[in-house]
């Protein structure tokens, strides 16, 4: 059975006071109702994410993303978190290929293929985020570009390394706009994702890998998003800044 995952990508948002009041909100819910299996993530800021860490020491199902890293383990790079030093603070997952990384900071197809490397090399879980603009998905060439970006940045890992990796399907177009993939399309491209990895790597491995939807995922719309059985969880955004929100939407997984 594959990893149930719901994330929590706060992006740059929340200080460092209101960061872990939210993370205890989170906790104190957590214990009232037990999530399940579902591994709940939150990828703070990276100035939490040490204390965020200690706090999910306590708890079963609480895991820490970091939003980004450097793909250099250390060295003059001034400004710039390795793996090895989130590594040091306990933080499990590192989100890598964010679209707006991409967009913002020019993270290319092959920067994205060291940065995975680099995170594996760490025994840190990689959520590798792909997903096609609006030009594309009207051209419905959704599903040859996002092949193509998982080709151009995990195809150069080994079988092992493959079986630890989750992956985010994102839409670029659905990315903070409210406008939501349909369960059906959703499904669609992450059986897509899933048949590519599974001509690369064989079907064992393909199933074994999480892939989380990421797009305007609500409360009112995540039940219908994640229905599909290719569907394992969501990566969310603007809706993770709430408790309240983040863990209806980790309910209706
Ligand atoms: P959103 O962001 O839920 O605010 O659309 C998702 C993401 O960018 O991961």
């Amino acid at each position: 059975m594959r990893d149930q995952i719901v994330a929590g990508n706060w992006k740059m948002n929340k200080d460092f006071d209101p960061g872990l009041l939210l993370v205890e909100e989170i906790q104190k819910m957590m214990s009232e109702e037990s999530p399940g299996a579902t591994k709940v993530v939150v990828a703070s800021p990276f100035i939490h994410l040490a204390r965020i860490s200690e706090m999910a020491s306590q708890s079963d199902a609480l895991y820490v993303a970091a939003q980004n890293c450097h793909p250099e383990s250390a060295g003059a790079y001034t400004g710039e978190i390795s793996a090895p030093m989130l590594k040091s603070i306990g933080v499990e997952y590192v989100i890598i290929g964010h679209s707006e990384r991409r967009e913002y900071f020019k993270e290319s197809h092959e920067l994205l293929a060291r940065k995975v490397k680099a995170v594996l090399d760490q025994d840190l879980i990689p959520i590798f985020c792909c997903g096609e603009p609006l030009a594309v998905r009207e051209s419905e060439q959704q599903g040859v570009f996002v092949n193509q970006q998982l080709s151009d940045s995990l195809f150069h890992l080994n079988p092992e390394s493959v079986r630890q990796l989750v992956i985010a399907y994102e839409p670029i177009w659905a990315i903070g706009t409210g406008k939501t993939a349909s369960s059906a399309q959703a499904q669609e491209m992450h059986a897509s994702i899933r048949q590519h990895l599974a001509e690369q790597y064989g079907k064992e491995i393909a199933n074994e890998v999480p892939i989380l939807y990421g797009g305007s995922c609500k409360p009112t719309n995540a039940e219908e998003v994640f229905s599909g059985p290719d569907v394992d969880g969501g990566l969310i955004g603007g809706a993770s800044l709430n408790a309240s929100d983040f863990m209806a939407i980790v309910r209706s997984l």
